[in-house]
């Protein structure tokens, strides 16, 4: 079974670029750039020290805190170059031939290092991976949902002034960053710009948030995907609309259970979801965090509910065709 996982062909589409930062890395880059880490925090005393705290995250907020220290080591288009072609090669050993991956531009505008530094690196390992590889890729720019609005806007035009949407080289936007109390209605202008332009649109809702999250990104939002989704599994009539309408949510197992929404795999709507006919993709989030990559997550619910070849085959191939590549890329795979 576990060949067969790993051979299976995948799509990822739940994937933060800069959640693929290993501590390894992410100590290099810090001495290479001359960057302080925080000496009043133990946890960055050493590459160990920092793999060990990993294992302890309470909740997504104590996640994000390490998530945006550890970024502000990515100084150079080559940076993210290095990064990305990283995740790309490690993906393709795991049997991802598509990856829709998640960039934060806002995390790094907001600390000095320009939105062209870092599309230019990021742009740069894709052809590479796709060269190398045959791995295709599609880049899609989520806004921080604990900035304003008014931020999220200026950083979608900013996008768009450059042509980004235009000519693909940004797919879609996403919303991510601290779920509960900032709910996906505060960016309906910025979504409802991204619809009315034809720019794909999916949002982070229902992984710590309750079902309404999701409810309202697919009703004000307008999204096409949600991301995690777990807790659709809470609201029938909700859940019965989104199987219907196909649309994929994309879940996180080994993200889910270290940020404790769930105290473990078995304890997802798995099950719920295959028997509803829900569609979904399983997904590794932020890998180097979170003790896992793509087939870690595959091997870890075969695990927990021992699905069938069939099941996986239903599983990969929704995976395909819930993809925001074109047509005859999706044919090819499935
Ligand atoms: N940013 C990176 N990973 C995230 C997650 N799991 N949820 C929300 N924002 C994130
Ligand atoms: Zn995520």
């Amino acid at each position: 079974m576990r060949q067969f996982l790993k051979e299976l062909p995948k799509c990822e589409h739940h994937l933060h670029i800069e959640g693929s930062l290993s501590p390894e890395l992410l100590f290099q880059l810090a001495a290479t750039n001359r960057i302080k880490l925080p000496h009043d925090n133990s946890a960055f005393a050493s590459i160990s020290t920092l793999e060990a705290r990993y294992e302890h995250f309470t909740s997504l907020d104590d996640f994000l805190h390490f998530y945006y220290i550890g970024m502000s080591v990515l100084i150079t288009s080559s940076d993210f170059e290095s990064l990305a072609y990283d995740y790309f090669t490690r993906a393709h050993k795991d049997g991802v031939h598509h990856a829709e991956i998640f960039f934060d531009p806002q995390a790094h505008t907001d600390r000095g290092i320009a939105y062209n530094t870092v599309v230019t690196g990021l742009v740069a390992a894709q052809q590479r991976a796709e060269k190398d590889y045959g791995l295709t890729s599609k880049l899609i720019l989520c806004f921080l949902r604990h900035m304003t609005a008014d931020d999220a806007l200026g950083t979608y035009k900013a996008a768009s002034s450059l042509g980004h949407f235009s000519d693909g080289t940004v797919v879609g936007i996403g919303l991510d960053s601290s779920e509960v109390g900032n709910p996906p209605e505060i960016f309906r202008e910025v979504y409802a710009a991204a619809s009315e332009a034809g720019i794909r649109r999916t949002a982070h809702a229902g992984e710590e948030g309750d079902p309404t999250y999701i409810e309202r990104a697919l009703d004000i939002c307008n999204v096409e995907r949600i991301d995690h989704g777990i807790r659709l599994a809470e609201d029938g009539a909700l859940l019965k609309r989104v199987a219907k309408d196909k649309t994929l949510l994309t879940v996180c197992p080994l993200s889910n259970v270290r940020l404790r929404c769930v105290s473990k795999v078995a304890d997802l709507p798995i099950r719920k979801f295959l028997d509803s006919g829900v569609r979904f993709s399983i997904n590794s989030d932020d890998p180097a965090y979170f003790g896992g990559y793509i087939l870690d997550n595959f091997y870890a619910v075969q695990e927990a509910f021992g699905l069938s070849m069939e099941e996986w085959k239903y599983i990969a191939d929704g995976a395909i065709k819930g993809s925001w590549c074109d047509e005859e890329r999706k044919t090819f795979l499935l």
